[in-house]
């Protein structure tokens, strides 16, 4: 199984969306996955430019010459997409948005045959259609800070036609990468329900009631 996250976090390595993702993918790989984490703040995206060339001149074929196909060759193939981003004014984050707005060049009916075809990079037989999972981390400790980020998820995953199969949602982030001393130890058992759900993505390609519950009791109860 191929898994790649997109961390949309402005910090990039040093975010707190990473020290979930990074506890995810650790766990799918010891589940034997294979994993890439892009951190869309080290690469150069471009925002659309709303031409639609991708689609009337041949998917692939973006008018702007950035990042965009070297990440979308490493995401080809992948069986399950992570989104990753930090919550900006209850929202997902700038970068994120370009990038999915990006993502237009693959979301023609068409692309998905055609697009091996006009750029070699990307091989028809390792496209495919993979599942979603969306990972975010909040300030406050009001879980509705998510509420904007989880409908937009399950639009993208409807007009993208792919299952989504697991939101992971935590508020007060910034207790992940600086815990005060006496919150060391849920931040520790978070983190480690955070490997659990991605070795049970690996499994069960679907994160279990039980899990679900643990994670979205968030630090407090764990
Ligand atoms: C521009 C900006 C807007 C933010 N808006 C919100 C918000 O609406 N609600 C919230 O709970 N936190 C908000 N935050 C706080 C971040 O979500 C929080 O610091 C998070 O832990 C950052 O994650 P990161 O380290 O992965 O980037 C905002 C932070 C920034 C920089």
């Amino acid at each position: 199984m191929k898994i790649v996250a997109i961390n949309g976090s402005a910090k990039g390595k040093e975010s707190n969306t990473n020290i979930m993702v990074s506890a995810f993918l650790r766990g799918a790989e010891e589940a034997g996955a294979n994993c890439i984490n892009i951190f869309l703040a080290e690469k150069d995206i471009k925002h659309c430019k709303g031409c639609h060339t991708c689609w009337t001149r041949g998917p692939g074929q973006c008018v702007t010459n950035d990042d965009m196909l070297s990440i979308l060759s490493e995401m080809s193939g992948a069986n399950i997409i992570v989104f990753a981003t930090p919550v900006y004014f209850g929202n997902i984050s700038g970068l994120l948005k370009v990038f999915m707005d990006r993502m237009t060049m693959i979301g023609s009916p068409h692309s998905q045959k055609e697009l091996s075809q006009s750029n070699n990079q990307i091989k028809s037989a390792e496209l495919q259609i993979p599942k979603l999972i969306m990972i975010s981390n909040c300030g406050l400790p009001d879980r509705k800070e998510f509420d904007v980020v989880s409908l937009w998820i399950n639009r993208v995953a409807e007009k993208m036609q792919m299952g989504l199969v697991g939101e992971i949602y935590a508020t007060q982030g910034k207790y992940l990468t600086s815990p005060p001393e006496e919150f060391k130890p849920k931040i520790n058992e978070y983190i480690i329900l955070l490997q659990e759900a991605g070795k049970e993505i690996v499994t069960h390609l679907s994160l279990s009631d039980a899990i679900n519950n643990d994670l979205n009791r968030g630090f407090a109860s764990v």
